[in-house]
């Protein structure tokens, strides 16, 4: 029951004040981040297995897939490798599975669960239970009763694991579930369709039915932990934690489970109501950032810019806290907004910058913009990054090339041409066989590395349209998932690089999807070479620019740093974004909202520059928005 949780006190409210349960109806803790939510999860787990084995009884758990439990499996893993930590007494249960779906599939529930936990452990293959994906019609009610008989005879679930999707929904218990619903074939919802788009590359391929655990199944468990991380998830952290109960949002269910606890990492309780607004709550402990989001929390509720705010609309909305009158505080917030807004990124040299967000000196600033998808980071700074240059900044890229970014279909086109140059036949596969007819002709000339060309030369083309030299663009591949080796070899490049650049600014992305996935722990390696070049030359000479690459884009209380974009930088950038050709099939902002990601960062820098021109600020035509480190 986390009983030595370090929850983080993250809400303003003074303590005591607080009423449990007007807002939250669900027990919920919060972590700094998913790995510390993650491994403390872990430990639960071990402590009952291992409570089990010294009472030589099964231990039945019930366990989710998708990338929310990533982390617990991990730690697990690392526990019976370096814990003694035994599962030869454990009954696992799986939530769910597509349908129909081959178990050998690489995007099925079983073979994820193989690839990140079964292989590791010693586990009993009989003691393994995921829903069959590949069961026939016929055969499935049946197959869903026996499952639950399974579990039945086993005593029930001991410990059940979830995570939620953005549909609400738990294991696949989609909105219109029912409270008494067991293990059964289910329509999958468009937004959980959507999200699943990453994994099966394309919406047509995503399964459209499942089989799941019922809600029923799942909160007869004797002890449930829902965990959720990431901005994306904050939304719907909300409803289910404190929205009525309502088929709706199936997490809401939980509300009637006895032993419940919701694992949080910030981002995702950040629109929790003790978190995103406080005031509302109780009493609060102000600072300048909370008198920020408040009064911009208040003018966006009445529609009103900062400095139109009165005494009486303090008053009604329950901010009584403020010392002094609403003139001196209106004063006070637009200036602080106002100071966050610039032209010249880089620092606007031989001016004053107390107010401004970059130093002015020196005059000429080392850049580097570091990214693992340069589209991605196009669509977010482009404008910026334009700036930078035509302000006299020596700007770097350093990208991170993953695999296979280049579809098939894009690498039939390029090698249609080099055909008709060359007589070789070059279709896939057959150059992987032939490659020695290709020698001398092209370097190394395998489908990989030709596919890596045609990204690199695109993503050549386009950063060049910004002004960015070509000697200036540095390419580092990022090792595949899990080689540790690899991995290590990337990040001393990266040491060696900054050490070189010794940059001034670093732009990149600090919110991301997948909060835990390869981009944050890149982002953490950059903060460490960042941390330790800097031991050893003059402490604190490299500011950290973030921009957000998760769905939603900072908040305004947060923005640190907003770049104005003219109409035409935001066409300028429209035209780079085009250059990336091979990318725009695939879906950069993953979500329901499929619509070609020029027109999403488009949106996105519009609506940022509304929301300043509505809190009576100038108005724009669209802003790029950071935060700083
Ligand atoms: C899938 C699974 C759910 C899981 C959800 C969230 O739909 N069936 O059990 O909770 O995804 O996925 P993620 O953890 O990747 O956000």
């Amino acid at each position: 029951m986390f009983e030595t949780i370090d929850q983080i006190n993250l809400s303003y409210v003074k303590p005591g004040i607080y009423e449990e349960t007007r807002f939250e109806k669900l027990h919920n803790v919060i972590f700094q981040n998913s790995e510390e939510g993650s491994k403390e999860i872990a430990r639960e787990i071990s402590n009952l297995v291992r409570t089990k084995q010294q009472k030589e009884e099964n231990c039945v758990l019930g366990l989710a897939t998708g990338s929310s439990p990533l982390k617990i499996y991990e730690e697990l893993i690392r526990m019976h490798r370096e814990e003694d930590l035994s599962f030869s007494n454990v009954v696992f249960f799986n939530l769910d599975e597509y349908f129909p779906i081959d178990p050998d599939d690489s995007q099925s529930y079983h073979h994820f669960m193989a690839e990140n936990l079964f292989k590791y452990i010693d586990v009993k293959e009989e003691n393994i239970h995921i829903p069959d994906g590949n069961i026939s019609y016929e055969e499935l009610h049946d197959y869903c009763n026996n499952y639950e008989n399974r579990i039945q005879k086993l005593g029930g679930i001991d410990f059940q694991l979830l995570g939620i999707g953005r549909s609400g929904h738990i294991g696949f218990n989609e909105p219109g579930s029912h409270l008494n619903s067991q293990t059964r074939i289910i329509t999958l919802d468009h937004i959980t369709r959507s999200d699943a788009i990453s994994a099966f590359t394309s919406l047509e391929k995503v399964p459209r039915k499942a089989i799941t655990m019922g809600i029923n199944t799942i909160l007869q468990a004797k002890r449930i932990v829902l965990m959720a991380w990431g901005r994306n998830k904050a939304k719907i952290v909300k409803k289910a934690i404190e929205g009525e109960i309502s088929s709706n949002i199936p997490a809401t269910y939980l509300q009637h489970h006895q032993n419940t606890t919701v694992v949080l990492d910030k981002a995702a309780s950040s629109e929790l109501t003790r978190i995103r607004e406080p005031w509302i709550i109780g009493d609060c402990n102000w600072d300048n950032k909370l008198k920020k989001e408040a009064v911009i929390w208040l003018c966006e509720h009445l529609n009103k810019p900062v400095l139109k705010l009165t005494d009486k609309d303090y008053n009604m909305s329950g901010l009584l806290n403020f010392k002094g009158p609403a003139y001196d505080l209106n004063i006070e917030i637009f200036n602080l907004l106002q100071n966050t807004i610039t032209g010249w990124p880089g620092g606007k040299p031989n001016s004053p910058d107390s107010h401004r967000p970059e130093r002015s000196k020196p005059d000429s600033k080392n850049v580097v913009i570091f990214s693992l998808a340069p589209e991605t980071t196009v669509a977010h700074i482009g404008g910026t990054m334009h700036r930078l240059v035509e302000q006299g900044h020596k700007v770097n890229l350093l990208f991170g090339l993953t695999e296979d970014s280049i579809s098939t279909e894009e690498y039939l086109k390029y090698a249609g041409v080099f055909k008709k140059i060359m007589p070789t036949d070059i279709s896939e596969g057959v150059i992987e066989k032939n490659c020695p007819t290709m020698e001398g002709q092209m370097p190394s000339g395998t489908v990989k590395k030709i596919k890596e060309f045609i990204r690199i030369e695109e993503i050549l083309t386009a950063v060049k349209n910004l002004g960015i030299l070509e000697k200036n663009i540095k390419f580092i591949n990022i090792p595949e998932k899990n080689n540790e080796l690899s991995e290590k070899e990337t990040v001393e490049f990266i040491n060696v690089y900054l050490d070189k650049i010794n940059p001034h600014q670093i732009f990149t992305a600090g919110d991301f999807k997948i909060p835990h996935g390869i981009e944050k722990r890149y982002l953490d390696h950059l903060i460490n070479s960042t941390k330790n070049l800097y031991k050893t030359k003059s402490p604190s000479q490299c500011w950290i620019w973030l921009y957000n690459e998760s769905n939603q884009d900072w908040k305004i209380s947060d923005v640190d740093m907003a770049v104005p974009l003219s109409p035409d930088q935001v066409l300028k950038k429209r035209n780079v974004i085009f250059k990336f050709l091979s990318q725009k099939e695939r879906i950069l902002f993953q979500g329901p909202d499929t619509r070609k990601f020029y027109l999403d960062s488009e949106n996105r820098n519009r609506s940022m520059a509304e929301k300043y021109h509505k809190l009576g600020l100038t108005e724009y035509e669209a802003m790029e928005v950071f935060k700083k480190l």
